[in-house]
């Protein structure tokens, strides 16, 4: 027999949290404006803006965690599993996993996907050397070192694709070592996709068949799934995982993202803790429970119809870009499929006030969906002022 418990017996004890001290509010509403105002110029990071999740407020209220496997049980029962397995599911259908193949879960952001797939990796193969090009983003060289992996950076070409020869060369030297490679479906700087159907055929034709391949699909990951003609980016081209951004294409008011692995792989991996009473086969224990729900509800709310019609207006917004530099004598690109648009590096008051990311010599705005025609105008004039095209 269970003692009853109503909600007002539980609070009644309570000390309302107190309300905000007239100057900390003061402090929040500056912030606020401080951060109304950035928007506007927000062009040079591949997060979308165009979403209002003040709906999900109400959640704010609650101790929410999905700490443990969501596709488990877990004693802790404030959580957004059941949200979680919807986001997983529609990243599974669109990174085209075989049905019951893979698994996988909603994670603070590429970074911790990739640490995941390269975990899994390093996890099958203890002796394996992780192989990834110049261009893949920085975090990785700090997953290597996390790991304890061995690695091996691999040059890369000027658009921003690995070079193929040398990824060739270096594995033909170590065909004893299981390669762990972690292949680019958009870089960081270039938008470059790395061929998965060339590192297949190399590894075809070294005879290595004891390897791992992760996917670095940070951005793209989101786009090429509605796209007409993608660049074999999924399971289907041979991928073991794959890291895709929740707050990068999507959009969020906080960073997330997906990891999805081969189940068999996840398996080797996963461990059951007493303490929660659940499956322990994430990188956190304890993780965020709003993200799943602010990346099911923006599923939910565009359907596929409306990220598709997102994805199309992103590329024709950079193709808008690469016209507009065009007529001021400026040479901008991008790649097949990629909202990138890369140029030549503008002066350092223009990199401020757009937020652009800048490597070497180059630069790129990244056309969102939140990104207008009137903002690429005033960005493509600031950057040929201060190129001396104007
Ligand atoms: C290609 C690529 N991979 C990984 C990351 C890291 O993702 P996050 O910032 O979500 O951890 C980024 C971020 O820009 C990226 O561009």
């Amino acid at each position: 027999m269970s003692a009853t418990l109503n909600q007002t017996t539980v609070n009644d004890d309570l000390e309302p949290m107190p309300p905000l001290p007239p100057a900390a509010s003061a402090r929040l509403a500056a912030f606020l404006t401080k951060i109304e105002r950035l928007t506007p110029t927000f062009i040079g990071y591949p997060c979308s803006q165009d979403y209002d999740h003040t709906n999900l407020a109400p959640f704010m209220r609650y101790s929410l965690n999905n700490v443990g496997d969501p596709f488990a049980d877990s004693i802790y029962r404030e959580n957004t599993f059941e949200f979680e397995r919807d986001v997983v599911r529609f990243f599974q259908m669109h990174l085209r996993a075989e049905e019951g193949s893979t698994w996988g879960y909603v994670t603070a952001g590429g970074t911790e996907g990739n640490l995941y797939g390269l975990y899994l990796g390093r996890e099958l193969f203890p002796d394996g050397v992780v192989y990834y090009s110049e261009h893949t983003h920085y975090s990785v060289a700090k997953i290597v070192r996390v790991l304890g992996a061995r690695s091996i950076m691999i040059r890369g070409q000027d658009n921003g694709e690995m070079d193929y020869d040398d990824l060739y060369e270096t594995l033909k030297l170590r065909r004893d070592v299981p390669p762990i490679i972690m292949a680019n479906i958009g870089t960081t700087m270039h938008g470059a996709v790395d061929s998965l159907p060339r590192i297949s055929q190399m590894l075809k034709d070294l005879a290595i068949t004891r390897h791992y391949i992760h996917a670095d699909a940070a951005l793209s990951g989101m786009i090429l799934p509605y796209v007409e003609d993608p660049q074999p980016f999924g399971f289907d081209a041979g991928i073991d995982s794959i890291a895709v951004s929740g707050h990068k294409f999507i959009g969020a008011p906080m960073p997330c993202g997906v990891a999805l692995a081969r189940r068999r792989n996840v398996d080797r991996v996963a461990r059951s803790v007493e303490y929660v009473g659940c499956m322990d086969t994430t990188i956190a224990g304890s993780r965020n429970a709003i993200s799943p729900l602010v990346m099911w509800s923006a599923i939910e709310r565009w359907g596929e119809d409306g990220l598709r019609r997102r994805v199309q207006r992103s590329i024709e917004t950079a193709d808008y870009a690469i016209q507009q530099f065009a007529q001021h004598g400026i040479e901008a690109w991008r790649h097949r499929n990629s909202v990138t648009v890369v140029f030549p590096r503008p002066g350092g008051e223009v990199i401020d006030r757009w937020q652009i990311a800048p490597s070497r010599d180059i630069a790129h705005i990244i056309t969102m969906p939140h990104v207008t025609r009137a903002m690429v105008d005033c960005a493509v004039a600031d950057v040929a002022q201060s190129l001396g095209k104007a």
